[in-house]
């Protein structure tokens, strides 16, 4: 198989960030994404419906003519969010859900969650108005090892919090391990995962092979090839849980190559190239459409695309790097080579 039609996909997790970068990543992302949810960790963080209404004035006015791509917007909680703004979200129509930081677990993050029992009155809000929730699903706590992260908060968190908001739809972001792929086969159907194109395609040598590797550095952190070979088996099962989110999240390069290189991988560009590899190496090609375009939109209630894409099997060669404004991002794969390329429409 050379060629791919699909049905047009969305990504269901990217950081768009704001100001000059979004002329870019807008235009990055819309290539390919018939839609995506954009996350709303910017400084400050995206907190109320007005703020939220009006970073998504700001990608609109990014977006490239002729493109007919639409921003689904978030916001993100913190433990002075009231239930009343649960309300104006939903009213709103435009945002489709609420994230969870726990406080200091990655990029500005600080004005997240410290106590989950702080925020219950919020998460019955949710609960009753059918916003889902979507957890960045990692202990901040110094104490635990970094590989345990995902594990341990699942233990101790996200259990409870799915027994006790009965009624309440999850989404656990970026998952990494077998534990945590396990916990949402195992949930009811309102708990659902979204998988990176990185996770799928690196473990954690990728960190540290001839040296350290700070554009292979995100949160959570890439994991053992049990954990990547656990993810490409829930990405091809057929599972209407596991549904695509690039998780594309970039980085000045100045901000990657330092002494203290910031958590983030940009895969935008290339991202739906990548999986198709993914897909392609474990003969599961007939697999990604229903991964990348049905199963998201399913959960989040929202019809299909109409349109489709066409994916090439063409090595496209990727930029050492990419222009984000004011800065540059080095993109995953840099200098490098992806196996597909999607075809203009
Ligand atoms: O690697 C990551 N980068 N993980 C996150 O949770 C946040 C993101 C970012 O915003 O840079
Ligand atoms: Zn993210």
């Amino acid at each position: 198989m050379d060629q791919l039609l699909i049905t047009r996909p969305d990504d269901w997790h990217v950081h768009l960030r704001d100001g000059v970068a979004l002329r870019h990543t807008v235009r990055e992302t819309a290539q390919c994404f018939a839609r995506a949810l954009v996350m709303p960790n910017l400084d400050p963080p995206v907190v109320t419906t007005e703020q939220a209404l009006a970073y998504r004035q700001r990608i609109l006015a990014a977006i490239p003519a002729g493109s007919a791509f639409q921003p689904l917007m978030t916001l993100y909680l913190t433990e002075e969010s009231s239930p009343e703004e649960m309300q104006t979200a939903k009213a709103s129509g435009a945002i489709h859900g609420v994230k969870l930081y726990p406080a200091g677990v990655t990029t500005h993050s600080s004005a997240g969650i410290c106590n989950l029992e702080r925020i219950y009155r919020v998460l019955e809000a949710l609960e009753a108005h059918d916003l889902p929730l979507l957890i960045h699903a990692e202990v901040a706590d110094p104490q635990v090892d970094v590989f345990d992260r995902e594990q341990i908060f699942i233990e101790r968190q996200l259990l409870p919090l799915v027994e006790r908001f009965a009624g309440l739809r999850i989404v656990v972001e970026h998952v990494t391990t077998t534990e945590a792929i396990d916990f949402v086969r195992d949930a009811p159907m309102r708990v659902a995962a979204t998988i990176t194109a990185h996770h799928l395609l690196m473990n954690r040598n990728a960190l540290l092979q001839g040296g350290i590797q700070p554009h292979h550095f995100c949160a959570p952190i890439l994991q053992r090839e049990r954990h990547r070979r656990a993810l490409i088996r829930a990405a091809i099962s057929g599972s209407p849980k596991f549904f695509l989110g690039t998780d594309s999240a970039p980085h000045p390069k100045a901000s990657k190559e330092c002494a203290c290189a910031s958590a983030g991988i940009y895969t935008a560009p290339i991202a739906l190239g990548l999986y198709a590899e993914v897909f392609e190496a474990v003969g599961a090609l007939d697999r990604l459409e229903a991964f990348s375009s049905h199963y998201g939109a399913y959960f989040y209630g929202l019809p299909r695309n109409s349109d489709t894409l066409c994916l090439q099997r063409t090595p496209t060669a990727v930029p050492s790097e990419l222009d984000l404004g004011d800065d540059v991002v080095v993109p995953l794969r840099a200098g490098g080579t992806v196996a597909w390329t999607v075809m203009a429409s």
